[in-house]
C-alpha cells in the first residue's frame, strides 16, 4: 500500500526523522485555521498517489491564512494525472539552501536493500538517474546487518554530501531504514531532503510504500487505508482478505491461483472480441485450499458489481475441494435474485 505524503510523514515524525508542522485539511476554511495555527507562510500541497504534484500545480505557497485558503481551493478537487484531490497539506513553509534525495528500497532483483542519495534532488530525480547517473549514488544494504552508522557514513561519502551536513543526513539515514524495517515498508523515499539556509537538515517530502503481507502486524496501519479513493467493491474485498481487483467489463471471474486468474482473464477477452468486447469484470484468486466460505464470499463480492452479467468460474482441482465450491456456485441463481 502507498501512503500519501501526509501518512508518510507521520511515520517519519514517529522515528524522529525531522520534518515541518503540518495539518491536513479537506476545506479551504481548514487550511485557513491551519495556517492561522502554524502562524507563518505555509505550502498547501495535494494529497495524491502520484509524483509530479509540484509540476501540476499541486503544491504551492501561502503567506498568510486567507492566501493559503484561496490556494487550498484552487488544488482542492484539482486532477492530478487521473488522481483526484480530496485533501491538502498544509505545512510550514522552509527556507531552502539545497535540495537533496535519499531513499532505501527492497531490491528485488539483487535480493536485498538499496540506498539511494544524490546531492542533486528536488523535482526531477528520474532524470538525474536516467541522464546524470553518477550523480545517484546506489549503495546495498544488507538485509541483517541494516543502516549502521558505518553503513549511513558510506551512503553520505558516496553521494557527497556536503561535511557540515553529513552527521545530521547519516543520522536521518538510519531513522529512515528504522522506518523501513519496523513499519514493514518496501520503499522510504524523501525527495527533498533540505538544508535550511540555518544549517539544519529536513525532510519536506516523503514517499512510504507499506508491504501488505505484513499488515496483520501493524493495527494502526488500518487507519492508512484510503475510503474515499478505493473502489467499494474492493473495500469490503479486503474486509473478507480476498484478492480482488475491480476491472471495466461484464464477467465476473473466480479462480484459484494467481496465475490461472490472469490466463482467465486473457482467454475471457480474447473471446469475448468475437462478441463485440466482451470483458472480464474483474480479478478474484480465491487461493489454494479455499473452503466454501471463501467462495461464498468471493460469489458475494463478484455478484455485487452491477456491470457482471455472467460469472466465470475456473478452480482447479487439487488442494482446492471442488465439490465445496461447487455447492456454493450451484447457489448462484438464488445469490442473484437476493441482489435483485
Ligand atoms: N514545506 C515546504 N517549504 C518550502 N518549499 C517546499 C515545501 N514543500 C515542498 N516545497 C518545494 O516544492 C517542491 C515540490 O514539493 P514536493 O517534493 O513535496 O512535491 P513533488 O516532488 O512535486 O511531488 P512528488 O514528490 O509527488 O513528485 C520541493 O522540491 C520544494 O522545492
Ligand atoms: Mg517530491
Amino acid at each position: 500500500m502507498d501512503l500519501y505524503e501526509y501518512q508518510a510523514k507521520h511515520l517519519f515524525g514517529k522515528h524522529g526523522v525531522p520534518v515541518t508542522a503540518g495539518e491536513v485539511c479537506t476545506t479551504p476554511d481548514a487550511a485557513h485555521e491551519a495556517t492561522r495555527k502554524i502562524g507563518s507562510a505555509v505550502v498547501v500541497k495535494a494529497q495524491v498517489k502520484v509524483g509530479g504534484r509540484g509540476k501540476a500545480g499541486g503544491v504551492k505557497l501561502a503567506t498568510n491564512p486567507m492566501d493559503a485558503k484561496g490556494k487550498a481551493t484552487d488544488i482542492l478537487g484539482m486532477d492530478i494525472k487521473g488522481h483526484t484531490v480530496y485533501k491538502v497539506l498544509v505545512t510550514e513553509a522552509s527556507d531552502i539552501a539545497e535540495e537533496y534525495y535519499v531513499s532505501f528500497l527492497l531490491d528485488r532483483a539483487n535480493r536485498s536493500f538499496l540506498a539511494m542519495a544524490s546531492v542533486a534532488g528536488g523535482v526531477d530525480i528520474e532524470e538525474v538517474a536516467a541522464t546524470r547517473p553518477d550523480e545517484l549514488a546506489m549503495i546495498r544494504v544488507d538485509a541483517l546487518e541494516g543502516c549502521t552508522p558505518e553503513k549511513a557514513r558510506e551512503i553520505v561519502e558516496a553521494a557527497g554530501f556536503p561535511e557540515a551536513t553529513r552527521a545530521q543526513i547519516e543520522e536521518i539515514l538510519q531513522k529512515l531504514w528504522r522506518v523501513l524495517v519496523e513499519e514493514d515498508a518496501t520503499l522510504v523515499e524523501v525527495n527533498p531532503l533540505v538544508l535550511t539556509p540555518t544549517g539544519t537538515v529536513l525532510a519536506l517530502d516523503g514517499k512510504v510504500t507499506l508491504d501488505d503481507n505484513a499488515h496483520y502486524r501493524h493495527a494502526s496501519h488500518a487507519d492508512f487505508v484510503d475510503r474515499d479513493n478505493t473502489d467499494p467493491i474492493e473495500l469490503r474485498a479486503k474486509e473478507f482478505d480476498l484478492n480482488y481487483v475491480k476491472l471495466e467489463g461484464e464477467v465476473g471471474i473466480v479462480g484459484n491461483g494467481a496465475g490461472l486468474v490472469m490466463s482467465t482473464l486473457d482467454v475471457v477477452a480474447y473471446a469475448g472480441e468475437e462478441f463485440g468486447g466482451i470483458r472480464p469484470a474483474n480479478f478474484l484468486d480465491i487461493g489454494g485450499g479455499a473452503s466454501a466460505d471463501v467462495m461464498a464470499n468471493g460469489l458475494d463480492i463478484v455478484l455485487n458489481d452491477p456491470e457482471v452479467e455472467a460469472v466465470f468460474v475456473n478452480v482447479f482441482g487439487g488442494i482446492t475441494s471442488c465439490d465445496a465450491v461447487a455447492n456454493e456456485a450451484a447457489r448462484l441463481p438464488n445469490r442473484r435474485q437476493q441482489r435483485s
